[in-house]
């Protein structure tokens, strides 16, 4: 989902940096052989990613949904030399698509991606992350603040993929829709919640980037 027009977003695309060939290869690569590819970050929100990161310039990164290992790949750009990234995915099957695309690049020592519930494993990580990205699912966004917020070091940046969940949250959610309900319920959280300061960009499908200052 993009809210510009689609000349206007392609602008944006061509006056951005280029992605790099594995990346490209990457999309392309999801998009023919693995389910539900619009999932993936794609070239300018991984501009946008990969430019936050190099900013940060993070020791250590915790991304929650790996898919197809894009949005790692475009993190780890902006790792310090001895900086390390951990990306957690449910699926096996796509983990494996991601691990064989990490081993090929340049990051292939700085990323460990572990295939598991990250409900479960988040707990399980030592603390002192300067960036985490959550992009797993919706539902779980409320927790895997709590869940992080500890492990977040104080300065550090938290960004949540989707928050404007296709433009669905700026309206009145339909009693089933969970989703916008959680997220909805999310953007609120997290603006009222005085731990963080935060700005919801619209790019994409929003992107909401929080800094801890508490
Ligand atoms: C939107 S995709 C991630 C896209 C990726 N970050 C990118 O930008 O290219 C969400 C991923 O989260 C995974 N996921 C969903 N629930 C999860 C959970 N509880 N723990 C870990 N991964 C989960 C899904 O299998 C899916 O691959």
């Amino acid at each position: 989902m993009n809210f510009l027009p689609e000349e206007i977003d392609n602008y944006a695309t061509e006056h951005s940096s280029k992605e790099s060939e594995l990346l490209y290869q990457l999309n392309r690569q999801t998009n023919i052989k693995v389910l539900q590819p619009r999932m993936l970050s794609g070239h300018l929100q991984g501009r946008i990613l990969s430019m936050l990161s190099n900013m940060i310039q993070p020791e250590y990164i915790l991304e929650i949904g790996t898919y197809t290992g894009y949005s790692a790949l475009c993190m780890a750009e902006g790792l310090k030399d001895d900086g390390k990234l951990i990306s957690i995915e449910i699926d096996p099957e796509i983990a494996e698509f991601a691990i064989d695309f990490i081993g090929q690049s340049e990051y292939s020592q700085k990323i460990h991606v572990h295939v598991g519930d990250a409900m479960e494993y988040i707990e399980q990580l030592e603390s002192g992350f300067d960036l985490v990205f959550i992009d797993a699912d919706k539902s779980n966004y409320p927790q895997y603040l709590e869940l992080v917020y500890p492990k977040l070091k104080m300065g550090g940046y938290l960004i949540a993929d989707n928050v404007l969940w296709s433009g669905k949250v700026a309206f009145p959610a339909k009693e089933k829709d969970i989703d916008t309900q959680v997220l909805q319920g999310f953007n609120r959280k997290l603006t009222d919640d005085k731990r963080f300061e935060n700005i919801l960009l619209p790019v994409r499908d929003g992107l909401m980037i929080a800094r801890k200052v508490k």
